[in-house]
């Protein structure tokens, strides 16, 4: 079986997917509620989501090979991360998914493993 790396279309997706996805969260008002927890300079965030999502994607593991285990949770306390917080962050991520073309099953499979991420990084009720 092909990993989902592959199926949308390997290293430059990948890259794609995540620049339109901070581009997005960058200039669009409606995802301003996670856009306000990121520095301004979004450059590091865009470096090190493509070099995880690669890894996470099933393609080759940059993050970690660059940075160790991601503990991504731990990473995520200092950011106020309640329901509100994961679904912006979920659904400026869907938006850029379609924006760039990911394969509609791949995107709603990506989808719910992606739920499964951002719901574990909730730090807040509410
Ligand atoms: C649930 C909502 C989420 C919010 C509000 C959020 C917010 C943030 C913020 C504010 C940062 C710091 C960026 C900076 O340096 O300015 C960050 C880093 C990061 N996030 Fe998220 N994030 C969320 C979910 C996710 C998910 C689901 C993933 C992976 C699929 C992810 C992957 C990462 C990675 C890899 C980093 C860089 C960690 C490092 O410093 O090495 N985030 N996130």
């Amino acid at each position: 079986m092909q990993a989902p790396y592959e199926l949308i279309g390997g290293d430059a997706k990948v890259r794609e997917l995540v620049t339109r996805f901070y581009d997005l969260m960058d200039t669009d008002p409606a995802y301003s509620g996670i856009r306000g927890l990121h520095k301004p300079d979004l450059g590091p965030a865009r470096d090190k989501l493509y070099l995880f999502l690669s890894g996470w994607l099933g393609g080759p593991q940059l993050y970690t090979e660059r940075f160790g285990h991601p503990m991504l949770r731990a990473r995520h306390l200092p950011f106020r991360i309640g329901t509100t917080e994961r679904d912006l962050w979920l659904a400026c991520m869907d938006r850029a998914m379609r924006e760039t073309g990911v394969d509609e099953n791949v995107r709603r499979g990506l989808s719910d493993a992606l739920f499964k991420t951002a719901d574990w990084m909730r730090n807040r009720d509410g």
